[in-house]
């Protein structure tokens, strides 16, 4: 019904109102085509860096330059009609950014705004400044000192009165020409920013594809998780209990006859007692461990570094917490990357960092061990990755021969 209105109003405006309804954004779509061309430059810049090995440290920069912009633009066409939706925090690291669907399509973008945008908007935003100056000509151009006066274009050297009627009629074609122009030139450079930056109704089947395919192997992972509880607590606390029933009752059947035979089948009983407790604290911490809620995540992985076989040095820059699970999935993540890395990669160090970022969190382990971790091999960095991709979060594991391996996910915080 709103909609229905506006539109009714839009259709009611005469065209002189709705070229300068159209005008009055263009000089904002102005502003952003030329941030969109310096962000252009500098990408350009930092990609023939990085083609002679030297620009990697600033395609991060780059990226960011990129959301940024795009950011602005998606702001200013919210000013001028519906909001156009942010796909929320985007990776900046180059090779994340360049598999993101959305990071690509900003791009899109931009080239398109940076360019052509640009030029499109320029000569709109020049049109009705030509337009007053020829169309007011006749009142200035005798004060002008003499071969100063000429047209918008330079086209005459206006020396006669005779002349002026030309400069008004440049004036005239001006104006018509930013009558028409204006409004389809508006419209278009809005309609692509919207087509391509708006993160409600691009992309859509695709999105709800990746939400299906990571709901699936989130209720995969709990299946799992639930399997390996089930048997941790079957093959460890369970046996251990029947362990004490059965003591329990020899040692009562052995009371009256044996006495001393009974103590011993009680200490027995009582040792099983006390395994099958340190069994279900071992099963209760591989839920959520307790550390984290104790101590916070670089308490945690402090204490894991602590107990690796491998010297390990931990980084932590988390200034507010995430939600208790994305914790707990980078804290499974270490303990498993730091395992490998004791397990198979022969490595002397390796380096935890971890760093949270626009509501996202960053997770990188590296070791210097021998390489060629596969996933699949086993089921710890395929399990791993299907916390990571339950959370929404992504996984990239790079362990080419003679190492090193490097572990990293990015988790979106979720609190
Ligand atoms: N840091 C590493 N360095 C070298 N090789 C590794 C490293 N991490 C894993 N690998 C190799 O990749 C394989 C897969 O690792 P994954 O963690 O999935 O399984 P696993 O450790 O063998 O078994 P599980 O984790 O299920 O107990 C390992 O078998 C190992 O050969
Ligand atoms: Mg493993």
């Amino acid at each position: 019904m709103a909609q229905q209105r506006s539109g009714s109003r839009r259709a009611g405006r005469s065209p002189l109102v709705a070229a300068l309804v159209a005008l009055e954004q263009l000089p904002g779509a102005l502003g952003t085509a030329l941030l969109a061309l310096g962000v252009l430059v500098f990408g350009l810049l930092v990609a023939v860096a990085c083609l002679v090995g030297v620009g990697l440290l600033a395609a991060p920069a780059a990226v960011r330059g990129l959301h940024a912009v795009a950011d602005r633009e998606r702001s200013r066409l919210g000013r001028w009609g519906p909001e156009v939706v942010s796909p929320g925090p985007l990776p900046e690291r180059l090779r994340a950014a360049a598999a993101d669907p959305a990071t690509r399509r900003e791009l899109r973008w931009l080239v398109g705004h940076g360019t052509g945008g640009l030029l499109l908007s320029a000569i709109v935003v020049l049109l009705p400044i030509y337009a007053v100056r020829d169309l007011s000509f006749p009142l200035w151009w005798w004060a002008v000192p003499p071969g100063a006066a000429s047209d918008s274009l330079t086209f005459w050297d206006v020396r006669e009165w005779s002349d002026v009627p030309l400069v008004v009629g440049l004036g005239l074609a001006w104006t018509t020409l930013s009558l028409l122009v204006t409004r389809p030139v508006a419209a278009l450079l809005a309609g692509r920013g919207r087509r391509l930056l708006d993160a409600a109704d691009v992309d859509l089947p695709l999105r709800i594809a990746q939400l299906t395919a990571t709901r699936a192997a989130a209720l995969d992972a709990h299946a799992t998780e639930l399997r390996r509880i089930e048997r941790s607590l079957h093959d460890g606390t369970q046996n251990r209990l029947v362990a004490v029933t059965v003591l329990l009752g020899a040692a009562r059947r052995a009371v009256p006859r044996d006495p001393a035979a009974a103590e011993e089948i009680l200490e027995r009983a009582q040792s099983a007692a006390e395994d099958a407790l340190a069994e279900l604290r071992s099963v209760a911490r591989g839920i959520l461990p307790p550390v984290l809620a104790d101590r916070g995540l670089a308490g945690a992985l402090s204490g894991l570094a602590a107990t690796s076989a491998v010297p390990c040095q931990v980084a932590v820059d988390v200034p507010v917490r995430c939600a208790a699970s994305v914790e707990a999935t980078a804290y499974f993540l270490v303990a498993e990357a730091l395992t490998n890395a004791s397990r198979h990669s022969g490595a002397t160090r390796v380096a935890v960092d971890v760093r949270s970022r626009e509501g996202r969190l960053g997770v990188r382990v590296t070791d210097d061990g021998a390489g060629g971790a596969v996933e699949g091999a086993g089921s710890g960095l395929v399990g791993i990755r299907r916390r990571v991709e339950a959370h929404d979060g992504t996984l990239q594991l790079t362990s080419p021969p003679g190492g090193p391996t490097t572990l990293t996910a990015e988790l979106p915080c979720g609190s």
